[in-house]
């Protein structure tokens, strides 16, 4: 029979997303639906090491669920990394008598999760980043919020670039995935986008677009770069020296994490908290939630971090189509 579990800890860690202090606060609602007391960590992995936490009440959450950011703090813990660190973990887990973690997070919250699962602590994963990353979920928190932050960036940019007929270089988040830069591409309309998962051919992909959609009568271009393709001044000297145009570069930046979670990371949010804590309950431990189909699904911790998910190719062909749709 599995051990009753009597108190849970819940924390954030790696780049923040909005989102996550809805997933808090199911989190913490949850457990006490099943009697669990549920104590918030600090700082992620390093709070667990730190004995950084808070007990967190139902009426702590309160009024949290529109809230950008994390009201847990979160931190990327070189410490968690050792051996050492992540005893210390355990043994705060020991001490503050909690049975299980829920880390709210991206990959490398989740490989931190699968070591401690080691270590004999359970914990079950639920994921938030505005990457949109993890293979073992369609979804992300926090990736529909980021998306829209940065279209209506890119709409303000382009009332200006169209008025002065220019191109802008626009370079968005995701250091090795292309999701968002591609979703935000094509709902802006871009003349390109560049990913990290593509090869970048710098004739076809970069000069030969803007010179075509040149040529199909369009007076200003709008080229989408998810950061991790390279630095947007360089892109940005591409094209002036390839096309003979000067762009404008803007990096959104942190702004795109910023900002009150929307309707679906809200939604997804509490859903997934939710059924976190339930698979706790259900003695359903060490696995990583995730959505498939608009369903909760989960999946052992080892095997969802095998599990990847590949950019959609096939919307690149859509945003090509919609580039060059003024030609006829
Ligand atoms: O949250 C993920 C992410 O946004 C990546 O796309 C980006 O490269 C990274 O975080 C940057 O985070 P930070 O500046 O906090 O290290």
């Amino acid at each position: 029979m599995e051990k009753k579990m009597k108190r849970i800890g819940v924390l954030t860690s790696g780049g923040d997303a909005p989102g996550m202090n809805a997933a808090v606060r199911a989190v913490v609602r949850t457990a006490h639906s099943y009697g669990m007391e549920c104590i918030g960590i600090r700082r992620g992995w390093q709070g667990l090491i730190n004995s950084d936490f808070t007990v967190l009440t139902s009426q702590s959450v309160s009024r949290i669920l529109s809230r950008g950011g994390t009201i847990l703090y979160t931190a990327r813990s070189e410490d968690f990394m050792t051996e050492k660190g992540r005893q210390k973990a355990v043994a705060t887990c020991k001490m503050l008598g909690i049975d299980g973690i829920i880390a709210i997070g991206g990959d490398g919250t989740f490989r931190g999760a699968l070591e401690l699962s080691r270590l004999g602590v359970p914990v079950v994963g639920v994921p938030a980043t505005i990457d949109n990353d993890i293979g073992c979920s369609n979804y992300t928190i926090g990736f529909d919020s980021a998306c829209n932050t940065a279209i209506e960036c890119i709409d303000k940019l382009r009332d200006t670039m169209q008025s002065h007929e220019r191109c802008s270089v626009v370079e968005v988040m995701g250091r090795n995935a292309g999701f968002l830069a591609l979703y935000v591409g094509i709902a802006v309309g871009a003349t390109a986008v560049l990913v990290p998962e593509r090869e970048l051919d710098v004739q076809k992909d970069l000069i030969e677009r803007i010179q075509n959609a040149r040529l199909a009568g369009n007076t200003h271009f709008m080229v989408v770069v998810a950061e991790g393709v390279g630095n947007a001044y360089d892109i940005a000297k591409i094209i002036k020296d390839g096309v003979g145009i000067d762009p404008r570069v803007t990096v959104l930046g942190h702004i795109q994490r910023g900002g009150s979670p929307n309707g679906r990371d809200r939604e997804t949010a509490t859903r997934m908290g939710y059924y976190a804590v339930k698979a706790m309950a259900e003695g359903k431990l060490n696995v990583i939630i995730g959505t498939k189909e608009g369903s909760i699904v989960d999946i052992p911790i080892e095997e969802a971090l095998q599990m990847k998910k590949s950019l959609q190719m096939d919307r690149y062909q859509i945003l090509e189509t919609m580039a060059y749709a003024s030609k006829l």
